[in-house]
């Protein structure tokens, strides 16, 4: 295929559910890609919190290899040492007790919910079964995943939605607690909305939450697929914002851009699940856990969750200026380490095409705030340019 007709054949025969932009990317190394053309970005979103440790990453890529030369897929009627030796590691570093592996965000958060559900139903609570969500927030595309997305044109058209699903406006913390009654099997949160525009909990929302859950037995679940795993400058998001959760929900960032899912889960939490309750073929997939496993001990072992704290406070101050130097453009920068948004009062959206056209990716999410998930490996030179491309683009 000539390299021009890839973008009008997925137009015309690939569903067009993606507003892609127009470009081809074909080659990927550290925090940089190439299109199909030659020409070099960089990447500032890492395939939306996916590629957390740069393209492409020799630890990861070898891992990867190794396991695809040795062992592709068990099912999971089998034990695989790959999954095991990653639920270790999710153990031992999040503190909690068991790990369900799938295959995407969505899949994870579908997990907590049937397992917040199963849970109460067990111990007789045959009524406690309502979910309570956030409004704005985003946990992905399946039918309990949107619906606890509290969102209306995620929901748009697909009606009848599964019932037992409420939502909350968070910064009204009395409130939000006040609707934890008794029918409440499980709160979802995402301690820092992304999609929704890089939204930081409320201060004492999340502690707040969990004192409530306990009065009435209510799970808490923290969707940490997109903040988790390193991106606040701990590994989970929970320990940046010091309140435990019964459930996790992680992917985007745990295998460096392959797919795969997991939901952690307390002890007391994982009694809600019991042999055949739940089940996914690809789940645990042994390349996917290779590369997770991979990607988690060198974000470790090489100290990355100090380096994300120094390159979050150059950036946040490095946007700062350019917020003092744009005051009429720039409305707001929100965000903890390397998860930024900055809210802009010019269109976004032709800002984010200015940066793309100067070599710089990103994204523009909930209208007009441009989104910056940079890679870890990204040096403060990286932060420069980038700012740079932003300040001349405003
Ligand atoms: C917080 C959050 N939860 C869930 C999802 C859904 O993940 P996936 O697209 O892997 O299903 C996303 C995706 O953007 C997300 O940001």
């Amino acid at each position: 295929m000539m390299t021009n007709d890839y973008q009008t054949f997925d137009k015309t025969n690939v569903f067009n559910t993606y507003a892609r932009y127009p470009i081809t990317l074909v080659k990927g190394e550290g925090a940089y890609v190439w299109d199909i053309h030659g020409k070099k970005y960089l990447d500032f979103l890492s395939g939306i919190s996916c590629t957390s440790l740069g393209h492409c990453h020799p630890t990861i890529t070898a891992a990867i290899i190794k396991q695809a030369q040795t062992l592709l897929h068990t099912s999971n009627l089998y034990y695989s040492p790959p999954s095991i030796e990653l639920a270790k590691f999710l153990i031992e570093h999040g503190g909690l007790d068991k790990i369900f592996f799938c295959n995407s965000g969505a899949e994870a958060n579908e997990a907590a919910i049937k397992l917040a559900r199963k849970y109460h139903w067990r111990k007789g609570a045959k009524n406690k079964n309502v979910i309570l969500s956030v409004d704005h927030s985003f946990h992905g595309r399946t039918f309990a995943a949107l619906t606890a997305t509290a969102k209306p044109a995620i929901q748009e058209g697909f009606a009848p939605l599964p019932l037992g699903f409420k939502y909350e406006d968070w910064d009204d913390i009395h409130k939000f607690c006040q609707a934890i009654d008794e029918n409440v099997a499980a709160v979802i949160i995402e301690p820092i909305q992304g999609e929704g525009g890089i939204h930081v909990a409320p201060p004492g929302l999340l502690e707040a939450v969990r004192t409530a859950c306990d009065k009435t037995g209510a799970l808490l679940i923290f969707d940490e697929v997109q903040c988790g795993l390193g991106r606040t400058g701990e590994l989970f998001a929970y320990q940046y914002f010091k309140v435990k959760p019964d459930i996790i929900t992680l992917a985007k960032g745990i295998a460096n851009g392959l797919p795969l899912g997991a939901m952690c889960a307390t002890e007391q939490a994982a009694t809600g699940f019991a042999l055949g309750d739940h089940g996914t073929t690809f789940g645990a997939n042994p390349v996917s856990c290779s590369a997770a496993f991979a990607n988690l001990t060198t974000l470790i072992d090489d100290h990355y969750l100090a380096k994300i704290k120094q390159l979050s406070a150059y950036l946040l101050a490095s946007l700062q200026n350019l917020q003092k130097k744009y005051p009429q453009a720039i409305k707001e920068i929100r965000g903890v380490g390397l998860m930024i948004g900055v809210e802009l009062s010019v269109d976004a959206k032709k800002v984010l095409q200015h940066c793309q056209e100067s070599g710089l990716l990103a994204n523009v999410t909930a209208d007009n705030v441009l989104r910056l998930l940079p890679p870890y490996v990204i040096e403060k030179s990286d932060i420069d340019f980038a700012v740079d491309v932003i300040a001349k683009t405003l």
